[in-house]
């Protein structure tokens, strides 16, 4: 077709806006706080762009994830490898051809693209971008704690109406890198007796889930889990080794990961980047872990994108992968968020398990036309993935029972509905818990999170050579759910069962069977007159601050070591 808005009568038409859209509208664009601005960006200076492009058969995809990761289903287990997947999903003839055309036409350089052909990395200078993403406008940008540079667009951009159906959305303009919420609580008072914990430290959490020196890696199969890091989060390999001689005696090991994907940078260790190290390999002990290291360094890119593309390139990955990214939904566009939730369900098809933490803002808060709601966060509110809240010793100085950390993330997404796995525990809860807040505050119909959680409050972590307490968030609790669920999978796969995969359908079928319930406690939210400061509050069974509550390692997998 050769009409006024096919790409060839283009350019001149593109200039007075007619034959163009804007593929997110609605993602917001305003500098994060701590970040400053440096001026305009060199327009010869080479950015990196990652199109999203059109995928096929993404209702197909879902209705397989639900057949693999449903155990009533025939097909459960059965999971797809990621040429099955590619098959499934990759965009069509057209879309590769028109998508190509107009890259090469303006000058994008060496496009990689990935095994499932839906993503494309490209290089373009400054003035070719601004050019083909009309109204961008790249400056570079400083911020973060390791006052890292971005190279941003916070002016909208359009692309050609002839790419409407081609092009999801084009990364590495908006989105700034994430920073992390975990933070040093102050120590508590230290009652003066004896028999105490000091601090949650490997041995007790592995004490408190009724783990046995027998609960590790055996090493006889090739499984294996990993985490991510971004925005400049470096662990450090002499970190973990001094971490594992300070609190690693009493079971068995590995004093280094097994693969660094990515760049590991020079730079200081990050907290959290030790963090997740250290505690997916003291609960996922003597398992074979990879870090992604601070993938997407270069200025120009985002970096949790760049991990999904790195999922979609190789075909043997890890089992489960922990993460501790999230962002406040509503600054995110509906396009971004869409195409990342296909990506989780990508991972699900293929029996990958995706834990994210649930946020540390308990019910979160803002404010829409002068009226307070809770504020939910992605990718914890996908339907796709596991999301791990956060508890604290109901005595902080023993292995007693645990009860809400009020910091845990939990509520209610404004985007997804609720999928059908959680009807029935969501709609209990809403029926019989005595607290809820009003109604106005959140969607009842939306996904509803978090899924499970585990202890958040008070870890020890080696940080650049030094024991660091009192390390609170809900970044803790996700790496050592991981790791227990890495540890079923060895059982599981020792048995000749696949691994578990896209967990929830099992998890609410089995109404959190092999969990301990966590009811006590509320987490945190709007500091107004209305809600006083409180959200969510958890009760028996299922609830959005701790989800089905935390593991007790040898029934979780007595109840999920079968097909
Ligand atoms: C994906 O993997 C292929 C083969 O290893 C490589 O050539 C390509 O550059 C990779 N894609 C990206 C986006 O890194
Ligand atoms: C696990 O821990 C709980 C509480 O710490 C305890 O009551 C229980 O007996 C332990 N063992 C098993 C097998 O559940
Ligand atoms: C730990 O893993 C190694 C292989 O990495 C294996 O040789 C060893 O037997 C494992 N230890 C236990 C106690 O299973
Ligand atoms: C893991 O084991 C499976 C089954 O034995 C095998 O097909 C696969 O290639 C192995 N993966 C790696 C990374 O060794
Ligand atoms: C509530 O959630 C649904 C999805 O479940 C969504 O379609 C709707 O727009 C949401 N409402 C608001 C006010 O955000």
């Amino acid at each position: 077709m050769r009409g006024p808005c096919s790409l060839l009568g283009l350019l001149a038409l593109l200039v007075a806006g007619q034959c163009s859209y804007s593929p997110e509208p609605d993602q917001q664009l305003t500098l994060p706080p701590g970040w400053v601005s440096l001026g305009r960006a060199d327009p010869e200076e080479e950015l990196s762009l990652t199109f999203a492009l059109k995928q096929q058969n993404v209702d197909r995809l879902s209705e397989l994830v639900q057949a693999v990761s449903d155990p009533d289903s025939p097909r459960y287990g059965k999971h797809l490898t990621l040429e099955d997947v590619a098959e499934l999903v990759r965009p069509s003839q057209l879309t590769l051809r028109t998508v190509q055309k107009w890259l090469s036409a303006a000058g994008a350089q060496n496009c990689r693209s990935v095994t499932t052909r839906d993503f494309l990395a490209c290089w373009l200078s400054v003035r070719q971008a601004e050019l083909l993403l009309s109204g961008a406008e790249f400056h570079r940008y400083v911020g973060g704690p390791a006052e890292t540079h971005a190279v941003r667009s916070l002016r909208p951009y359009r692309l050609p109406k002839a790419l409407a159906s081609h092009v999801d959305f084009v990364g590495g303009l908006h989105r700034f890198p994430p920073t992390s919420t975990l933070r040093q609580r102050p120590e508590p008072q230290v009652p003066g007796t004896t028999g105490l914990h000091l601090g949650v430290t490997p041995s007790v959490i592995r004490k408190r889930y009724n783990l046995t020196a027998q609960d590790v890696g055996s090493g006889a199969t090739n499984n294996s889990q990993a985490c991510a890091q971004f925005l400049e989060q470096y662990f450090h390999a002499s970190d973990l080794a001094e971490f594992m001689r300070l609190f690693g005696g009493n079971f068995v090991h590995q004093a280094a990961v097994a693969r660094v994907v990515g760049p590991q940078g020079r730079g200081r260790a990050g907290l959290e980047a030790s963090l997740d190290v250290e505690y997916l390999m003291s609960a996922g002990a003597n398992i074979s872990t990879w870090v992604y290291s601070s993938p997407g360094r270069h200025e120009s890119q985002e970096p949790f994108l760049q991990w999904l593309l790195l999922l979609s390139n190789e075909s043997a990955l890890p089992q489960v992968h922990t993460v501790s990214y999230g962002d406040d939904e509503d600054s995110l566009s509906g396009a971004y968020i869409q195409r990342v939730n296909v990506e989780f369900m990508k991972a699900a098809a293929r029996g990958l398990t995706l834990l994210f933490a649930s946020g540390d803002s308990g019910a979160g808060c803002w404010s829409v036309s002068g009226r307070h709601q809770f504020r939910p966060s992605f990718p914890a509110s996908s339907p796709y993935v596991t999301t791990v809240g956060g508890t604290s010793f109901q005595n902080p100085f023993r292995i007693t029972s645990e009860v809400v950390d009020y910091i845990s993330g939990g509520g209610f997404s404004n985007v997804f509905p609720r999928p059908s796995y959680q009807e029935e525990a969501v709609a209990s809860y809403l029926n019989s818990s005595p607290h809820l807040p009003p109604s106005s505050y959140f969607n009842a119909s939306g996904r509803a999170y978090p899924d499970v959680a585990a202890l958040s409050d008070g870890y020890w972590v080696v940080s650049n050579h030094v024991p660091i307490p009192w390390v609170s968030g809900t970044s803790a609790s996700t790496p050592v759910f991981g790791g227990l669920l890495s540890l079923i999978n060895e059982h599981r796969i020792l048995r000749g069962h696949p691994p578990l995969g896209f967990l929830n359908p099992r998890l609410y079928k089995q109404r959190g069977a092999g969990l301990f319930d966590v009811t006590r406690g509320c987490h945190e939210s709007c500091l107004n007159e209305e809600v006083e400061g409180q959200g969510f509050c958890s009760g028996p069974g299922w609830d959005p601050v701790t989800g089905w509550g935390t593991p007790n390692f040898p029934a979780l997998l007595k109840t999920l070591i079968d097909p």
